[in-house]
């Protein structure tokens, strides 16, 4: 961020969700703050970044809230959803098993989100694409049945990270 003042038009708020080491805080190091760490550390409770940007000649402030994937970890989930108008339902392609629980992932998120709330499907680490668990027409065969957005991304190489953020704002404006 520069020292400058800026007008902001919107403030969009988008919730990361998805189990434990997918890779949600390391999609939003590097959306916010273009960092990637290999020995992050799994996140406790709730923490959010943000990132002012332009969308169609408005300025938008990106408020991107991460949580924990484990259970234990986990803050109040209503509170969580609350004024959310963008999610990103994360997943590991090298992981099949957090491929399979997005449907509850989806279902917490139905249940507590706002109706309008723009999702979108990621598919993280695909720099590792020779450990692939989870092929591409399975994720988007589940992204086309829920109506939802679908993108390959990798945190560790930048792959799709600022495209999948930008997409999310963009519908939601
Ligand atoms: P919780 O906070 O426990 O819910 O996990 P998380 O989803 O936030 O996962 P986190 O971002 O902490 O990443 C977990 C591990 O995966 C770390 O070792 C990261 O470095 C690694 N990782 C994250 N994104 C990528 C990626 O795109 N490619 C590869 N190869 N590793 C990644
Ligand atoms: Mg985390």
């Amino acid at each position: 961020g520069g020292d400058f003042n800026q007008k902001i038009d919107y403030v969009f708020k988008v919730v990361l969700i998805g189990d434990s080491a997918v890779g949600k805080s390391q999609l939003l190091a590097r959306f916010s703050r273009n960092q990637f760490s290999l020995d992050s550390k799994a996140t406790i409770g709730v923490e959010f970044q943000t990132k002012t940007l332009v969308v169609d000649n408005k300025t938008v402030k990106a408020q991107i809230w991460d949580t924990a994937g484990q259970e234990r970890y986990r803050a109040v989930t209503s509170a969580y959803y609350r004024g959310a108008v963008g999610a990103m339902l994360v997943y590991d392609m090298t992981k099949r098993q957090s491929f399979d629980n997005m449907a509850r992932w989806l279902e917490e998120l139905r249940g507590n989100a706002d109706k309008n709330i723009v999702v979108m499907l990621i598919g993280n680490k695909c720099d590792l694409g020779n450990l692939r668990a989870v092929p591409m027409e399975d994720a988007q065969g589940f992204a086309q049945r829920e109506s939802l957005f679908f993108m390959e991304t990798s945190a560790l190489e930048s792959t799709n990270v600022e495209t999948a953020f930008l997409t999310i704002l963009t519908e939601i404006y």
